[in-house]
């Protein structure tokens, strides 16, 4: 699977891993795109923007409830604990659009959330922000300020936490390697970090059971799952 570029992967330093909905989807946490997607059943532009929030913050906080539910629910795959496995061989970061906190429970212990956490709320006014250790007695849940409180998450048409994007470029342009899975490649500027690693050298890998923009651009696109290829790729390196 990794022999064409064993030697770059025994060789490497620092790799650097970009990850997306794809690498929980085996943990049973449905996607946003692709066949079995969560497009599917709500159209998270209608939910996941601020104006959805302020036009009906209780539908809003619904659906992050039942995520996060579903979310707490879940495991890491062994895609997930593979990486942090390879925290052992190489110097290693994980720079996810995922807010399930997966690569956390898993080990990984650099992990740059570039759209939030779903186990985190904000005061939509104030500076209180807190992670989420109950479920709430009702929804939109009030800060002691009085004002509504929020997922700390990234909605579309919001800007990423400034302090997290700046630290997932330095990552993404000083890495010898990176590996790009589950994520369609959609969303910016995520979509960019592959395109600051390409320009900095690195051997560029991708993992992904369908097709993505940048597949051609990559030194190795597999079509496969996170769960099965992930382990592999550790093993190729650890040998
Ligand atoms: N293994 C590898 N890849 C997979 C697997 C799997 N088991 N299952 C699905 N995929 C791939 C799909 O083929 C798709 O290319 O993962 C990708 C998931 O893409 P999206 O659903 O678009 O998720 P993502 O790229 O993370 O979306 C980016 O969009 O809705 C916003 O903020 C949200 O962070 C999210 C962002």
């Amino acid at each position: 699977m990794f022999e064409k570029i064993s030697n770059q992967l025994k060789k490497a330093e620092k790799i650097v891993f970009v990850t997306g909905a794809g690498i929980s989807q085996e943990s049973g946490i449905p996607t946003f795109r692709g066949k079995d997607g969560l497009w599917r059943k709500y159209d998270p532009m209608k939910l996941a923007t601020i104006d959805a929030f302020y036009e009906d913050p209780k539908l809003v906080w619904e659906w992050y409830e039942e995520r996060r539910k579903n979310i707490l629910a879940a495991n890491p795959n062994p895609g997930h604990t593979a990486i942090a496995e390879l925290e052992k061989y190489k110097q290693v970061s994980v720079l996810t659009q995922n807010i399930d906190g997966l690569h956390q429970r898993a080990g990984s212990t650099r992990v740059y959330e570039l759209h939030g956490s779903i186990i985190t709320i904000k005061c939509t006014v104030c500076d209180f922000k807190d992670k989420i250790v109950s479920s709430f007695s009702q929804l939109p849940p009030l800060c002691k300020c009085g004002n509504m409180l929020r997922p700390d998450v990234v909605w579309f048409g919001e800007s990423l936490p400034q302090d997290v994007w700046k630290s997932a470029i330095e990552q993404a342009s000083s890495c010898d390697v990176m590996v790009v899975v589950g994520t369609s490649l959609a969303v910016s500027p995520a979509n960019l970090l592959p395109v600051y690693a390409k320009q900095n050298g690195a051997t560029m890998i991708e993992v992904n059971i369908e097709q993505t923009p940048m597949s051609s651009s990559m030194d190795i696109s597999l079509r496969s799952s996170a769960a099965s290829t992930l382990p592999v790729l550790v093993s190729t390196i650890s040998e």
